[in-house]
């Protein structure tokens, strides 16, 4: 990193700061040498902070453009399977044809979990959320595989770990979903794919088969891969953090399931359907626009805005063309809540206040449209997003404990309490 110099002025005292520049964005000062000058930077959610060098994914909000490892989102989505994508973020480059069929066998030869981990799903409420169960069975994970099966610092551990991951998350988010309906698990199979499996285990029992249909595995594959990263997001820099310490793989992830789940991240799928459903009909769109651009009112559109993207978000638009493929394969077109989310979009478009704050419908705003055409149930859209993110969460992890710079995550704050007081006689 090419590095020039940047002034800061404080109190009468000049201190000189390195520039630094990636190969592509914009320049950030580094400010880490500010602590040893008593300075601190403030910035609460990070908004103009990078806390990381990282080679896996670039965004350019501005322009609309997201690329993983150098290639365009919209090349992947039409030339590559999830899995590909999930060996791209972790490895740096695409598999070829040897390598994408090791890696297959791997993820399938990974993908059933350790028998003794029914019984921590039987430990949950039938009506728990999906995500919960998640966050405590993929955090459980790290009780199975410890000490000699997982050094951090060990290339090849990590690299099994990761695996692990990949193929256990969509096993253990489908028998989430089948365990609060009651239903018995259905186990992986290898002549399945990815995508096919999950929907297989989602949707089968052991007495009726899922009929699978190509046009609903490949809008779910696209969902997987347009899900798999975006650089360095509150759940991904959760990971980060806590992988900073040294912390087991599957605790960290979890952890990145957890920050996932907020309706402000990955629950806005959810939310999004959540929300049509209020509004009901087509006449009631106005008060709900109206209801998010009251500053006294906390609604906000859901599926809409973003912290990165002031131009359309490259996801939605792949996402958007996929719902219409989908919706027609199952001649939904007419179904009045995807009319309402059509017309929803049109007017929020059109409306002075979502242009002017350059607010655009993301990817979470047609995913949630997909998944609900695809028979997914509500409470599952965000576990298929933490399904899908896992290959970004491990990528990263992997990553900061590469690189010889990496130091545990240790923010600083603002005080705003009480002076030193003394503590009265009681
Ligand atoms: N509806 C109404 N107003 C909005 C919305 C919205 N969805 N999003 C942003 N605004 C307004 C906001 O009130 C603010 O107005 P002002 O400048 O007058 O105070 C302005 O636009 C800028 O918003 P912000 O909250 O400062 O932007 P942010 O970067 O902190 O928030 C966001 C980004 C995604 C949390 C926010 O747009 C939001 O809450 N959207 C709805 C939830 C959602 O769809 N989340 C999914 C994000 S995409 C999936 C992912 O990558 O995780």
């Amino acid at each position: 990193m090419a590095k020039i110099k940047a002034k800061l002025i404080i109190q009468g005292k000049e201190i000189e700061l390195p520039i630094v520049q990636g190969s592509m964005g914009y320049p950030a000062i580094d400010v880490s040498s500010l602590h040893s000058n008593t300075i601190k930077t403030f910035d609460p959610g990070f908004s103009s902070t990078a806390e990381c060098s990282s080679s896996i994914t670039f965004v350019d909000g501005g322009k609309g453009e997201l690329l993983h490892r150098g290639h365009p989102i919209e090349q992947l989505a039409e030339k590559c399977e999830y899995l590909d994508i999930a060996y791209l973020l972790f490895n740096g480059e695409l598999p070829n044809s040897r390598e994408k069929t090791g890696y297959i066998k791997s993820i399938k030869e990974h993908s059933l979990p350790h028998d003794q981990l029914n019984n921590i799903f039987r430990g949950f409420r039938r009506d728990a959320h999906p995500m919960a169960v998640m966050v405590g069975v993929v955090g459980s994970m790290s009780a199975f595989y410890f000490d000699e099966n997982m050094k951090v610092n060990n290339q090849n551990h990590r690299k099994l770990s990761a695996q692990r991951l990949i193929a256990k998350v969509p096993t253990i988010a489908a028998w989430s979903y089948a365990y609060s309906q009651g239903r018995p698990f259905v186990y992986p199979k290898d002549e399945l794919s990815y995508s096919e499996n999950f929907l297989n285990m989602m949707f089968s029992t052991p007495n009726t088969k899922y009929l699978q249909n190509p046009v609903i595995s490949k809008a779910f594959e696209k969902i997987l891969i347009l899900h798999a990263d975006h650089e360095q997001n509150a759940s991904t820099s959760t990971v980060r953090l806590v992988g900073s310490s040294g912390a087991n793989p599957f605790a960290c992830v979890a952890a990145g399931i957890a920050s996932l789940w907020g309706p402000a991240h990955g629950g806005a799928n959810e939310a999004t359907l959540k929300m049509l459903g209020e509004i009901r009909n087509e006449g009631r769109i106005n008060e709900y626009i109206k209801r998010a651009k009251d500053k006294t009112d906390s609604f906000r559109l859901m599926g809409f805005g973003h912290r990165i993207y002031k131009n359309k978000d490259p996801r939605a638009i792949i996402m958007k063309a996929t719902c219409h493929e989908v919706l027609d394969e199952l001649g939904l077109r007419n179904d009045p809540i995807f009319k309402l989310a059509l017309k929803l979009e049109k007017i929020a478009l059109e409306d002075e206040y979502f242009v002017k704050k350059k607010l655009y419908p993301n990817v979470d705003f047609y995913s949630g449209i997909v998944m609900k055409a695809l028979g997914i149930p509500n409470s599952m859209f965000t576990a298929v997003f933490a399904l899908a993110r896992t290959a970004g969460w491990v990528a990263h992890w992997n990553e900061m404990i590469l690189n010889e710079n990496s130091k545990i995550g240790r923010p600083r704050q603002i005080y705003t309490g009480k002076l030193r007081r003394d503590v009265p006689n009681l």
